[in-house]
Protein backbone atom coordinates (compact mmCIF):
# COMPACT_ATOMS: atom_id res chain seq x y z
CA UNK A 1 0.00 0.00 0.00
CA UNK A 2 1.58 3.50 -0.89
CA UNK A 3 2.02 5.69 1.73
CA UNK A 4 1.34 8.80 -1.26
CA UNK A 5 -2.35 9.72 -0.99
CA UNK A 6 -2.16 13.15 -2.61
CA UNK A 7 -0.57 13.98 -5.57
CA UNK A 8 -0.20 17.43 -7.98
CA UNK A 9 1.18 17.93 -11.18
CA UNK A 10 2.66 21.32 -11.94
CA UNK A 11 3.99 22.55 -15.71
CA UNK A 12 7.18 25.15 -15.51
CA UNK A 13 9.30 27.38 -17.22
CA UNK A 14 8.95 27.89 -20.72
CA UNK A 15 5.71 25.99 -22.33
CA UNK A 16 6.39 22.84 -24.42
CA UNK A 17 4.01 20.87 -26.69
CA UNK A 18 3.16 17.84 -25.23
CA UNK A 19 3.09 19.00 -21.31
CA UNK A 20 -0.85 18.45 -21.45
CA UNK A 21 -0.27 15.19 -22.96
CA UNK A 22 1.60 14.90 -19.89
CA UNK A 23 -0.75 16.29 -17.42
CA UNK A 24 -3.19 13.75 -18.56
CA UNK A 25 -0.82 10.95 -18.11
CA UNK A 26 -0.23 12.00 -14.06
CA UNK A 27 -3.93 12.68 -13.49
CA UNK A 28 -5.70 9.45 -15.44
CA UNK A 29 -2.58 7.08 -13.99
CA UNK A 30 -2.92 8.56 -10.36
CA UNK A 31 -6.87 7.87 -10.39
CA UNK A 32 -5.71 4.81 -11.68
CA UNK A 33 -3.59 3.71 -8.83
CA UNK A 34 -6.58 5.13 -6.19
CA UNK A 35 -4.61 8.97 -5.72
CA UNK A 36 -6.36 11.66 -5.76
CA UNK A 37 -4.42 14.39 -8.25
CA UNK A 38 -4.52 17.91 -7.93
CA UNK A 39 -2.79 20.79 -10.60
CA UNK A 40 -0.30 23.99 -9.39
CA UNK A 41 -1.47 26.39 -11.88
CA UNK A 42 1.47 28.79 -12.83
CA UNK A 43 4.34 26.94 -11.64
CA UNK A 44 6.28 27.52 -8.29
CA UNK A 45 4.56 31.18 -8.46
CA UNK A 46 1.18 29.21 -8.55
CA UNK A 47 2.56 27.30 -5.48
CA UNK A 48 3.50 30.14 -3.42
CA UNK A 49 0.11 31.91 -3.53
CA UNK A 50 -1.60 28.38 -3.32
CA UNK A 51 -3.16 28.77 -6.66
CA UNK A 52 -3.82 24.65 -6.74
CA UNK A 53 -6.95 23.21 -7.94
CA UNK A 54 -8.30 19.03 -8.01
CA UNK A 55 -8.29 17.71 -11.33
CA UNK A 56 -10.47 15.48 -11.86
CA UNK A 57 -10.01 12.41 -15.09
CA UNK A 58 -12.96 14.23 -16.51
CA UNK A 59 -10.95 17.94 -16.48
CA UNK A 60 -7.93 16.50 -18.91
CA UNK A 61 -10.25 15.21 -21.55
CA UNK A 62 -9.93 16.78 -25.01
CA UNK A 63 -6.48 18.31 -24.36
CA UNK A 64 -3.85 15.38 -25.25
CA UNK A 65 -3.50 17.57 -28.77
CA UNK A 66 -3.23 21.02 -27.57
CA UNK A 67 0.14 22.74 -27.17
CA UNK A 68 0.53 24.77 -24.43
CA UNK A 69 -0.42 23.95 -20.81
CA UNK A 70 -3.60 23.95 -19.57
CA UNK A 71 -1.95 24.84 -15.82
CA UNK A 72 -0.13 27.58 -17.25
CA UNK A 73 3.32 28.22 -16.29
CA UNK A 74 5.90 30.86 -15.19
CA UNK A 75 9.08 32.15 -13.73
CA UNK A 76 9.85 32.97 -10.74
CA UNK A 77 13.70 34.00 -10.17
CA UNK A 78 13.06 34.39 -6.77
CA UNK A 79 12.16 30.68 -6.15
CA UNK A 80 15.92 30.44 -5.40
CA UNK A 81 15.27 31.90 -2.38
CA UNK A 82 14.99 30.05 0.91
CA UNK A 83 11.93 31.92 2.16
CA UNK A 84 9.71 30.83 -1.15
CA UNK A 85 11.05 26.83 -0.94
CA UNK A 86 9.75 27.00 2.74
CA UNK A 87 6.31 28.95 1.58
CA UNK A 88 5.96 26.01 -1.19
CA UNK A 89 6.57 23.22 1.62
CA UNK A 90 3.76 25.06 3.86
CA UNK A 91 1.51 25.27 1.39
CA UNK A 92 1.74 21.69 0.22
CA UNK A 93 1.18 20.65 3.64
CA UNK A 94 -1.54 23.16 3.16
CA UNK A 95 -3.27 21.04 0.98
CA UNK A 96 -2.33 18.12 2.20
CA UNK A 97 -0.44 17.10 -0.53
CA UNK A 98 2.15 14.59 -0.47
CA UNK A 99 3.80 14.61 -3.31
CA UNK A 100 4.70 16.61 -6.63
CA UNK A 101 5.45 15.99 -10.39
CA UNK A 102 7.29 18.68 -12.07
CA UNK A 103 7.47 18.79 -15.64
CA UNK A 104 9.55 21.47 -17.02
CA UNK A 105 13.65 22.23 -18.52
CA UNK A 106 16.20 22.15 -16.65
CA UNK A 107 15.53 25.57 -14.33
CA UNK A 108 12.11 23.88 -13.23
CA UNK A 109 14.15 20.71 -12.22
CA UNK A 110 16.17 22.85 -10.01
CA UNK A 111 13.46 24.12 -8.03
CA UNK A 112 12.44 20.26 -8.11
CA UNK A 113 15.75 19.09 -6.55
CA UNK A 114 15.46 22.07 -3.73
CA UNK A 115 12.18 20.65 -3.23
CA UNK A 116 13.46 16.70 -2.01
CA UNK A 117 16.06 18.36 -0.47
CA UNK A 118 13.07 20.00 2.26
CA UNK A 119 11.72 17.04 2.41
CA UNK A 120 9.02 16.86 -0.56
CA UNK A 121 8.16 14.01 -2.61
CA UNK A 122 9.39 15.29 -6.07
CA UNK A 123 9.68 13.62 -9.61
CA UNK A 124 10.74 15.57 -12.37
CA UNK A 125 10.07 14.99 -16.16
CA UNK A 126 11.78 17.20 -19.01
CA UNK A 127 9.73 19.76 -21.11
CA UNK A 128 11.15 21.60 -23.05
CA UNK A 129 11.47 22.81 -26.70
CA UNK A 130 15.71 22.93 -26.16
CA UNK A 131 16.72 19.14 -25.78
CA UNK A 132 19.42 21.11 -23.06
CA UNK A 133 18.72 18.28 -20.27
CA UNK A 134 21.03 16.24 -19.43
CA UNK A 135 20.10 12.52 -18.96
CA UNK A 136 17.33 12.34 -21.13
CA UNK A 137 17.64 11.66 -24.96
CA UNK A 138 14.65 13.84 -25.58
CA UNK A 139 12.65 16.51 -23.94
CA UNK A 140 8.82 16.66 -24.42
CA UNK A 141 8.17 19.41 -26.76
CA UNK A 142 11.46 18.56 -29.48
CA UNK A 143 9.97 16.83 -31.65
CA UNK A 144 7.01 19.26 -32.29
CA UNK A 145 9.41 22.60 -32.24
CA UNK A 146 11.59 20.71 -35.14
CA UNK A 147 8.61 19.69 -37.32
CA UNK A 148 7.82 23.49 -36.92
CA UNK A 149 11.18 24.97 -38.08
CA UNK A 150 10.98 22.46 -40.72
CA UNK A 151 8.17 23.35 -42.59
CA UNK A 152 9.45 26.95 -41.94
CA UNK A 153 11.97 26.52 -43.52
CA UNK A 154 11.08 24.79 -46.24
CA UNK A 155 8.59 27.97 -47.03
CA UNK A 156 11.12 30.25 -46.36
CA UNK A 157 13.53 28.26 -49.58
CA UNK A 158 10.86 28.66 -51.91
CA UNK A 159 11.66 32.47 -51.92
CA UNK A 160 14.78 32.19 -50.79
CA UNK A 161 15.98 30.01 -54.14
CA UNK A 162 12.97 32.19 -56.38
CA UNK A 163 15.16 35.12 -55.58
CA UNK A 164 19.02 34.08 -54.80
CA UNK A 165 18.73 34.92 -51.49
CA UNK A 166 20.66 34.46 -48.32
CA UNK A 167 17.97 33.51 -45.47
CA UNK A 168 19.13 33.76 -42.20
CA UNK A 169 16.57 31.84 -39.88
CA UNK A 170 16.88 32.43 -36.48
CA UNK A 171 16.04 29.08 -33.95
CA UNK A 172 15.22 28.81 -30.34
CA UNK A 173 17.11 26.82 -27.79
CA UNK A 174 18.74 29.24 -25.45
CA UNK A 175 22.44 28.21 -25.26
CA UNK A 176 21.77 24.87 -26.64
CA UNK A 177 22.35 24.34 -30.71
CA UNK A 178 20.75 21.11 -31.01
CA UNK A 179 17.36 22.78 -32.82
CA UNK A 180 19.24 24.88 -35.14
CA UNK A 181 21.66 21.58 -36.11
CA UNK A 182 18.81 19.04 -35.90
CA UNK A 183 16.76 21.31 -38.41
CA UNK A 184 20.04 22.18 -40.74
CA UNK A 185 20.69 18.93 -41.23
CA UNK A 186 17.16 18.05 -42.41
CA UNK A 187 15.89 20.97 -44.53
CA UNK A 188 19.58 21.02 -46.31
CA UNK A 189 20.46 24.37 -45.01
CA UNK A 190 24.22 25.41 -46.24
CA UNK A 191 25.01 26.34 -42.28
CA UNK A 192 24.01 25.89 -38.63
CA UNK A 193 25.97 28.47 -36.44
CA UNK A 194 25.11 26.69 -32.98
CA UNK A 195 26.46 28.33 -29.34
CA UNK A 196 28.75 25.00 -29.34
CA UNK A 197 31.04 25.87 -32.00
CA UNK A 198 32.01 29.64 -32.57
CA UNK A 199 32.53 31.29 -35.85
CA UNK A 200 33.91 34.62 -37.26
CA UNK A 201 32.30 36.50 -39.28
CA UNK A 202 34.88 36.87 -42.01
CA UNK A 203 34.61 32.43 -42.20
CA UNK A 204 31.05 32.64 -42.86
CA UNK A 205 30.76 35.44 -45.40
CA UNK A 206 33.55 33.77 -47.24
CA UNK A 207 31.77 30.68 -47.15
CA UNK A 208 28.91 31.99 -48.44
CA UNK A 209 30.21 33.81 -50.77
CA UNK A 210 31.86 30.08 -52.29
CA UNK A 211 28.40 28.90 -52.21
CA UNK A 212 27.21 31.87 -54.79
CA UNK A 213 30.28 31.43 -56.98
CA UNK A 214 29.55 27.98 -57.46
CA UNK A 215 26.65 28.42 -58.80
CA UNK A 216 24.00 27.81 -55.45
CA UNK A 217 20.88 29.49 -56.40
CA UNK A 218 20.04 30.30 -52.69
CA UNK A 219 21.78 29.71 -49.25
CA UNK A 220 19.65 28.86 -45.97
CA UNK A 221 21.66 29.48 -42.81
CA UNK A 222 20.06 28.30 -39.30
CA UNK A 223 20.99 30.20 -36.58
CA UNK A 224 20.61 29.69 -33.02
CA UNK A 225 19.32 32.42 -30.74
CA UNK A 226 22.86 31.73 -28.52
CA UNK A 227 25.07 31.59 -31.50
CA UNK A 228 28.24 33.64 -31.31
CA UNK A 229 27.11 35.62 -34.14
CA UNK A 230 23.73 37.50 -33.95
CA UNK A 231 21.24 37.37 -37.48
CA UNK A 232 20.97 41.27 -37.56
CA UNK A 233 24.78 42.00 -37.38
CA UNK A 234 25.49 39.12 -40.07
CA UNK A 235 23.09 40.55 -42.59
CA UNK A 236 24.42 44.06 -41.86
CA UNK A 237 28.30 42.34 -42.66
CA UNK A 238 26.53 40.53 -45.64
CA UNK A 239 25.48 43.63 -47.16
CA UNK A 240 28.41 45.42 -46.44
CA UNK A 241 30.49 43.30 -48.70
CA UNK A 242 29.24 41.99 -51.72
CA UNK A 243 28.53 38.03 -51.45
CA UNK A 244 26.37 38.05 -53.88
CA UNK A 245 22.61 36.95 -52.80
CA UNK A 246 20.39 39.70 -51.35
CA UNK A 247 20.29 38.94 -47.40
CA UNK A 248 17.00 38.77 -45.43
CA UNK A 249 16.40 37.77 -42.27
CA UNK A 250 13.72 35.75 -40.09
CA UNK A 251 13.39 35.30 -36.44
CA UNK A 252 11.17 32.49 -35.85
CA UNK A 253 10.51 33.04 -32.10
CA UNK A 254 8.02 31.86 -29.77
CA UNK A 255 6.49 30.43 -32.95
CA UNK A 256 8.28 27.28 -32.80
CA UNK A 257 7.22 26.75 -29.05
CA UNK A 258 3.45 26.68 -29.96
CA UNK A 259 0.79 24.09 -31.45
CA UNK A 260 -0.32 20.72 -31.66
CA UNK A 261 2.58 17.94 -30.20
CA UNK A 262 3.64 15.42 -32.50
CA UNK A 263 2.65 11.96 -32.59
CA UNK A 264 6.60 11.50 -31.09
CA UNK A 265 5.56 14.39 -28.11
CA UNK A 266 2.25 13.02 -27.03
CA UNK A 267 3.85 9.10 -26.70
CA UNK A 268 7.10 10.36 -24.89
CA UNK A 269 4.69 12.37 -22.40
CA UNK A 270 2.33 9.65 -21.48
CA UNK A 271 5.10 7.32 -20.80
CA UNK A 272 6.94 9.65 -18.80
CA UNK A 273 4.11 11.20 -16.87
CA UNK A 274 2.76 7.32 -16.04
CA UNK A 275 6.03 6.63 -15.41
CA UNK A 276 6.23 8.89 -13.31
CA UNK A 277 3.40 7.99 -11.06
CA UNK A 278 4.58 4.76 -10.59
CA UNK A 279 7.73 6.03 -9.40
CA UNK A 280 6.10 8.16 -6.68
CA UNK A 281 4.26 4.93 -5.78
CA UNK A 282 7.05 2.95 -5.66
CA UNK A 283 8.46 5.69 -3.42
CA UNK A 284 10.97 7.18 -5.18
CA UNK A 285 12.02 10.79 -5.08
CA UNK A 286 14.20 13.04 -6.34
CA UNK A 287 14.37 11.65 -9.59
CA UNK A 288 13.64 12.68 -13.33
CA UNK A 289 11.86 10.03 -15.60
CA UNK A 290 14.22 9.94 -18.68
CA UNK A 291 14.04 8.68 -22.73
CA UNK A 292 16.82 6.54 -23.37
CA UNK A 293 16.41 3.92 -26.41
CA UNK A 294 13.30 2.59 -26.36
CA UNK A 295 13.13 2.77 -22.49
CA UNK A 296 11.92 5.19 -19.67
CA UNK A 297 14.58 5.54 -17.11
CA UNK A 298 15.47 7.53 -14.14
CA UNK A 299 18.10 9.64 -13.64
CA UNK A 300 18.91 11.33 -10.46
CA UNK A 301 18.08 15.26 -9.90
CA UNK A 302 20.83 15.64 -8.38
CA UNK A 303 23.03 14.20 -11.83
CA UNK A 304 20.80 16.23 -13.99
CA UNK A 305 21.68 19.83 -12.63
CA UNK A 306 25.25 18.76 -12.06
CA UNK A 307 25.89 17.35 -15.88
CA UNK A 308 25.43 19.69 -18.69
CA UNK A 309 24.19 18.34 -21.89
CA UNK A 310 26.38 17.63 -24.53
CA UNK A 311 25.44 18.38 -28.71
CA UNK A 312 25.85 14.71 -30.43
CA UNK A 313 28.88 15.15 -32.17
CA UNK A 314 28.30 12.99 -34.73
CA UNK A 315 25.55 15.86 -35.96
CA UNK A 316 28.82 18.14 -36.11
CA UNK A 317 30.56 15.52 -38.47
CA UNK A 318 27.28 15.23 -40.31
CA UNK A 319 26.82 19.02 -41.00
CA UNK A 320 30.03 19.17 -42.23
CA UNK A 321 29.62 16.82 -44.91
CA UNK A 322 26.19 17.47 -46.04
CA UNK A 323 25.26 21.51 -45.59
CA UNK A 324 27.78 22.82 -48.28
P1 LIG B 1 13.25 26.03 -17.64
O1 LIG B 1 12.65 25.22 -16.57
O2 LIG B 1 12.49 25.94 -18.94
O3 LIG B 1 14.74 25.81 -17.79
P2 LIG B 1 13.82 28.51 -16.22
O4 LIG B 1 15.30 28.35 -16.25
O5 LIG B 1 13.27 29.88 -16.47
O6 LIG B 1 13.06 27.57 -17.26
O7 LIG B 1 13.32 28.01 -14.80
C1 LIG B 1 11.95 27.97 -14.51
C2 LIG B 1 11.73 28.31 -13.06
O8 LIG B 1 12.34 27.32 -12.23
C3 LIG B 1 12.34 29.62 -12.60
O9 LIG B 1 11.57 30.74 -12.94
C4 LIG B 1 12.37 29.39 -11.10
O10 LIG B 1 11.08 29.55 -10.55
C5 LIG B 1 12.75 27.91 -11.00
N1 LIG B 1 14.21 27.75 -10.84
C6 LIG B 1 15.17 27.94 -11.77
N2 LIG B 1 16.39 27.71 -11.27
C7 LIG B 1 16.21 27.40 -9.96
C8 LIG B 1 17.08 27.06 -8.89
N3 LIG B 1 18.42 27.03 -9.04
N4 LIG B 1 16.54 26.80 -7.67
C9 LIG B 1 15.19 26.84 -7.50
N5 LIG B 1 14.32 27.14 -8.47
C10 LIG B 1 14.80 27.42 -9.69
O1 LIG C 1 13.51 27.35 -22.79
C1 LIG C 1 12.59 27.53 -23.81
C2 LIG C 1 12.78 28.87 -24.47
O2 LIG C 1 11.82 29.00 -25.51
C3 LIG C 1 14.18 29.15 -25.03
O3 LIG C 1 14.41 28.51 -26.26
C4 LIG C 1 14.19 30.65 -25.10
O4 LIG C 1 15.51 31.15 -24.97
C5 LIG C 1 13.35 31.07 -23.90
O5 LIG C 1 12.56 29.93 -23.56
C6 LIG C 1 12.45 32.23 -24.18
O6 LIG C 1 11.78 32.55 -23.01
P1 LIG C 1 10.54 33.55 -22.92
O7 LIG C 1 9.34 32.83 -23.42
O8 LIG C 1 10.47 33.88 -21.47
O9 LIG C 1 10.86 34.72 -23.81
Amino acid sequence: MSEIRHVAVMTSGGDSPGMNAAIRAVVRSGYHYNLEVFGVRQAYLGLCNSDIERLDTRDVGGIIQKGGTILQTARMPEFKEDNNQRLAVRRLNEHGIDALIVVGGDGSLAGALALHKRGVKVIGIPGSIDNDIWGTDMSIGVDTALDTILESVDRLRDTASSHERVFLVEVMGRNCGHLAIVSALVTGAEYALIPEVPVTMEDLGKGIEEAYLKGKSHAMIIVAEGANLKVLDIAKYLNEHDIGFEVRTTVLGHVVRGGRPTCFDRLLATRLGVEAVEALIAGKSGIMMASEGRSIVERSLEDVIGNKRDLNPHYAELAEILTR
